[in-house]
Order: C-alpha cells, then structure tokens, then sequence
C-alpha cells in the first residue's frame, strides 16, 4: 500500500476513535494534511474552534501566522505535513489534558510511521513534551528545566536546536499562536524558521526503520507532572 492509502486507513480509524470523550464533543476530526512524501511534518497542540468546523489544523489566525513563515523559507503547507497532537478539539480551546494526549498519542506515533519524515518540527511546548517521551535520557539534559525528575524539557532552551535520536530528528519551535501574541517569540520563531531551512538544505541523519514506533493501546504517562513544570 502507498503512503496515502495508509493514512486513509488510519484517518478511517480515528473518525471511528473514543479513546477518550474527546471523541464525542468535536464536529470533526481533524487528522492532519499535506504532502505525505514530505520530508518534513509539523506537530501542532490541537483543532480549535475552526480546525473542529472544517476539518483542517491550523485555519485560524496561528494558520495564517504558520502560512507565512513557511512562505518565507520558500514552502507551503502543501509541501511538507501538518498535524496535531490531539486529533479532536479540547472544549473552550483548553489545553489539552495528560490523558487525553495518552489517548490519542498512538494515532500520530502511527501517523509519523507512515509519513517517516526527516525533520519533525514540534510547534509549542506540548508538542515537544509528547514527542520528547520518545528521546534517550542521554539526549534529556541539555535542555532540561530541572524539574523534579530530571527528565523535563524547557521549550525556552530548546527552541530552534536540533535534537536528533535514534528514532527521530525533533526540530522544536514556538507555537504560532503564542508568537501571535509576544513580539520577542515572533522574532524567535522567524530566525528558528531561517534555521529550518538552513537544515533543509543538508542531508538529514537518517531515521532507522528497525526503531519505528510500535503502536501500543494508551498507557499511562508521567505527562502531568511534566506539564506542571512549564
Ligand atoms: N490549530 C491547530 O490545528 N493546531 C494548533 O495547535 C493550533 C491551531
């Protein structure tokens, strides 16, 4: 099977998903779209109001936002993958809580399995903390916050850094929507998209296909405390 077929297959799945009551509260799912042959994928947090009535991510003020920083590295949403998180938007666009990133964190793991992007570019802390579960602790230190169990990680210090294990190549950015709304993290996040597309332009350390993502049923995370720490 093609690349597609198998995103539809799974997009089949999570319309039918109730992992958790997520699955009953949105208008749509919003899956994710773009080119599958993309080398790079970006991670958002989840749908909001207008992601929910259509369909789409990020059709809102942060889409546009994200529209024209990819413009500006010569790319376009329909030139790399763009999906969530959350496939289903949180009531009241709350931030999205540990178990409901539990619940539907299979479906993306099987997501970037099809898709085998070079480059995955989390957008926002949320995003970075759910991939991060995925680094060796040998990778964790540098951009520790010192939380607790040594094992959080700081979007502040990891921004605009590559962070490359075995299974991935995490390439951590602002979200749009925060940079949105403070001038000092727009300006980051339109030098850490020069950088993106400085990266683009080397080769990639390849993913190994032998460490793709098992797909599990939903676990239990330690993404609370994890989430407190921000
Ligand atoms: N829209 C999305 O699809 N995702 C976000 O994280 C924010 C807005």
């Amino acid at each position: 099977m093609e690349k597609e077929e198998h995103l539809e297959e799974l997009k089949r799945r999570v319309e039918d998903c109730r992992n958790c009551p997520l699955g009953r509260s949105r208008k749509y799912i919003v899956f994710g779209e773009g080119d599958s042959e993309s080398q790079v994928m970006f991670v958002g947090e989840a749908p909001g109001y207008y992601e929910d009535q259509i369909g789409k991510p990020f059709v809102g003020q942060a889409g546009k936002l994200l529209d024209n920083l990819l413009a500006e590295i010569g790319l376009s949403r329909q030139s790399v993958y763009i999906a969530n998180i959350l496939k289903c938007r949180p009531p009241g666009n709350r931030d999205p809580l540990p178990e409901e990133i539990n619940a539907c964190k299979p479906h993306l793991m099987k997501q970037i399995d099809i898709i085998q992007p070079s480059i995955i570019c989390s957008l926002g802390r949320f995003a970075l903390i759910s991939l991060y579960k995925g680094l060796p602790s040998s990778g964790r230190e540098k951009f520790s916050s010192g939380g607790r169990d040594g094992k959080s990680i700081s979007i502040t210090a990891a921004h605009g850094k590559l962070i490359q294990t075995e299974k991935y190549n995490i390439f951590p950015l602002y979200h749009p929507a925060a940079a949105l709304h403070q001038p000092t993290l727009l300006q980051s996040i339109k030098e850490d998209f020069a950088k993106l597309k400085e990266l683009l332009s080397k080769p990639m350390p390849e993913i190994r296909p032998d460490l793709k993502t098992k797909i599990k049923p939903p676990e239990k995370t330690d993404t609370e405390e994890q989430m407190k720490l921000f």
